[in-house]
């Protein structure tokens, strides 16, 4: 079968959905995406997904192509079309076609609209949990407003492709000041020795992930002490197990940072636990 994808307006087969060269996704990376868990005719997380979709739009001065019911309505469609009993649904954004300015468009264009999804390997990504991954710290170098869901990923893309030639899995980013920012495409979380879960607070230097959020439930009804603050590299090689947060990954946990065994070197209760109980908590609509 093969795969579908929504390109503004149109419901069409992967091989015959483009964009124009001059789309400013393409050429300037002006535009924004989601990634939501999705399948069985369910989205996980929806309406946050779409809160956070508006922001970052508003953030660069692009407008909502359309309500987000409507876009509700193709990501579902996108997901039944594709036959996803467990996947992603991608989302993407651009401040549409026009010739090659730096300027917005005057008058304004028409924003491009793309969908598509995939199917996950729940099999898989389990066998990968139990196991845990190892990561690899790089300095950000990005931008400072990466709480905009940007397509501009070029620094993600290189510290990805540095763990991997590494033999790692994913990146930390470092800060200047030594603390850990994010993963690559994760929320970067530690467990002190004293049993409490550390992540960054949500500033400009990270993305708000919605699994993040949702995460906080769960840690609430587990009883389970969190403090949202910076924490050092340092810090993250004494903890008792470290883990990181994302909508296609739901909670992995990581074992190594940079060849250093985190606790005992393998995924740890708190992890284990939280991915256990994350989807009781998320919203699947
Ligand atoms: N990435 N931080 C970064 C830099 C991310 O790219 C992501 C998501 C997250 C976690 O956000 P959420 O929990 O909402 O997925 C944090 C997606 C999955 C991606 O780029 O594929």
């Amino acid at each position: 079968m093969s795969r579908i994808a929504y390109v503004n307006g149109r419901y069409l087969p992967l091989r015959d959905a483009k964009v124009h060269v001059e789309d400013r996704g393409y050429q300037f990376a002006d535009g924004v995406y989601e990634v939501c868990e999705g399948g069985g005719g369910r989205l996980i997380d929806e309406s946050r997904h779409l809160e956070r979709l508006k922001r970052s739009l508003s953030e660069i001065r692009i407008r909502m192509p359309m309500s987000a019911a409507a876009l509700g309505v193709i990501l579902r469609e996108v997901v039944a079309r594709n036959r996803i009993g467990y996947g992603i649904v991608y989302l993407q954004i651009t401040r549409g076609v026009t010739r090659r300015d730096h300027a917005f468009p005057v008058p304004q264009v028409e924003p491009s609209l793309v969908v598509t999804a995939r199917p996950l390997n729940m099999a898989r990504n389990a066998a990968l949990a139990e196991k845990g991954i190892a990561v690899i710290s790089v300095p950000d170098n990005r931008w400072g407003r990466v709480d905009i869901k940007s397509i501009g990923l070029l620094p993600n893309v290189l510290a990805r492709q540095a763990a991997i030639d590494q033999g790692a899995r994913d990146a930390w980013f470092v800060d200047k000041d030594g603390a850990v920012t994010e993963a690559a495409s994760a929320n970067a979380w530690i467990v002190t020795p004293a049993g409490k879960l550390v992540t960054r607070h949500a500033d400009h230097g990270i993305l708000r992930g919605i699994t993040r959020t949702v995460l906080f439930d769960v840690i609430n009804a587990q009883n389970l002490a969190v403090e949202e603050r910076a924490f050092t590299l340092e810090e993250a090689f004494a903890a008792r197990e470290a883990f990181i947060t994302s909508a296609s990954q739901i909670v992995l946990p990581v074992v190594r940072i940079d060849g250093r065994p985190i606790g005992d070197g393998r995924p740890g209760p708190v992890a284990t636990a939280l991915r256990r109980d994350f989807h009781r908590y998320a919203e699947a609509g």
